[in-house]
């Protein structure tokens, strides 16, 4: 049942099985401080019912940003970023609901106008069209060491500001699930090569996190059920990964997949033909594009696990549960506008909308377009763009405008990004 809570293996319990997936707000100051609009944002979530939300990328170096206006933690709070953290985990546990912190890097997709010369595990560049990203160049060890170690520092400056919980975002293409891809990893020291290799960097963080937060405290992680590409990171690499992940004491996996290159996450064509994976299709959940996944990992490990990715009705998030593919449901998109999901889910209501179905740049009579790999990634942005502007009027205005325009979004968030940037110096 949906309202059931669930013990997680460090003792902490969330209240029902319904969380807020991880949403990047854009919201904070220039230098990456916590703001009033996030606060407003987390308090009307937490308003909303959820056991659990999750916070969108907060990030480990101001220089490998996700996206302007994202949250930043790179070091031991002073006395105001502490204070606008503990005013901004204080909205978001209003509920009684837990708030956990997603603590990530952005690596090679550390968009130009953030930094045009990112660190990754290796110099492979994205391939993408537009030139919106830089050719990266490998992160030394001491570098590695650095970061993991800022992981730690990250997690308990949460854990001491009243977030409940932390996750480690290995997942999307982000620095370390491109440690954790072939393709993108070809290092050829103890951090790449062997898929124990490639994985060490994630271990390496998650260990730093459990020793800054102790044992008691809840830690997840973000991780790829597969990159979905051609010599990327498999569905039988991230079973392994999982099951190492169980042995560092992990209390939550919560399972997505793809990347930028490869935009499963949001159930969307990449430039790429889909690399097939080896799990057997049910004919269970067809909206949510990784409870397969999810119900063929479980057979291998005992943690717990949050499936995100398409959930739209009752149904098929109860089915997830029954089958025994999820412990608990993520939901990202719908939370944008029915800020209240969660609640209306358990008191009965059967579907969320499906916003994103209707959300092309390109109308239908242009839809020629689309063939054109450009237009293709400017059509796909604008989407997420949307969702991104609906986020902002809520921290703003308390209010969402679902007419709002994909072209307009699409202009209004390329001008903030511009603007924070500038703002930053
Ligand atoms: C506006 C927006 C921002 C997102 N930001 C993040 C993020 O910061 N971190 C993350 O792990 N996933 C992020 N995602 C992915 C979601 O957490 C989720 O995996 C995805 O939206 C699929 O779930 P859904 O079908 O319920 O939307 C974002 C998605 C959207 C729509």
């Amino acid at each position: 049942m949906l309202d059931q809570p669930l013990t997680l293996p460090c003792g902490a319990e969330l209240p029902n099985r319904i969380a807020k997936g991880a949403m990047t707000e854009g919201m904070a100051t220039p230098d990456g401080r916590p703001t009033e609009e996030l606060e407003r944002l987390y308090g009307i979530w937490s308003d909303g019912g959820a056991g659990m939300l999750l916070t969108g990328n907060i990030i480990i170096d101001k220089d490998h940003l996700e996206r302007p206006g994202n949250v930043v933690i790179e070091r031991e709070p002073d006395a105001d970023m502490a204070a606008r953290l503990a005013r901004w985990a204080k909205a978001g546990t209003r509920g009684g609901n837990h708030l956990w912190a997603q603590l990530s890097h952005g690596g090679r997709q550390t968009p130009k106008v953030v930094n045009p010369n990112p660190k990754s595990s290796s110099d492979v560049a994205l391939a993408l069209p537009g030139g919106q990203f830089g050719r990266p160049t490998p992160l030394t060890k001491d570098e590695i060491a650095d970061l993991v170690q800022r992981w730690g520092i990250a997690a308990k400056a949460c854990k001491e500001a009243g977030f409940t919980g932390v996750q480690v975002h290995a997942a999307h293409g982000y620095l370390i699930s491109q440690f954790l891809s072939p393709r993108v990893n070809l290092r050829t020291d103890e951090y790449g090569g062997s898929l124990q290799n490639r994985a060490r960097i994630l271990l390496e963080a998650v260990g730093a996190v459990r020793s800054a937060v102790g044992p008691d405290f809840p830690i997840s992680v973000k991780l790829n059920s597969a990159d979905f590409q051609k010599g990327g990171f498999a569905f039988e690499d991230s079973i392994n990964v999982v099951q190492w992940l169980e042995a560092a004491s992990v209390d939550l996996i919560e399972i997505s997949g793809g990347t930028y290159e490869q935009p499963k996450l949001m159930g969307v064509a990449g430039m790429e033909d889909e690399e097939a994976q080896n799990v057997a299709p049910s004919t269970a959940a067809r909206e949510a594009y990784f409870v397969d996944f999810a119900k063929a990992m479980q057979d291998e490990v005992n943690v717990p696990l949050m499936v995100t990715g398409g959930f739209r009705t009752r149904a098929a998030m109860q089915q997830a549960l029954d089958m025994g593919a999820a412990d608990v449901i993520g939901l990202g998109r719908p939370m944008c506008l029915v800020t209240d999901a969660p609640r209306q889910l358990i008191e009965g209501r059967e579907a969320l909308p499906r916003y994103e179905d209707n959300l092309d740049l390109i109308p239908n009579w242009l839809g020629f377009l689309k063939r054109f790999q450009m237009m293709k990634a400017i059509n796909g942005f604008a989407g997420i763009y949307w969702f991104y502007q609906q986020l902002w009027l809520l921290g703003h205005e308390g209010r969402v405008d679902e007419a709002y325009s994909v072209f307009k979004a699409f202009r209004t968030i390329e001008a903030r990004n511009k603007a924070i940037m500038e703002a930053r110096g």
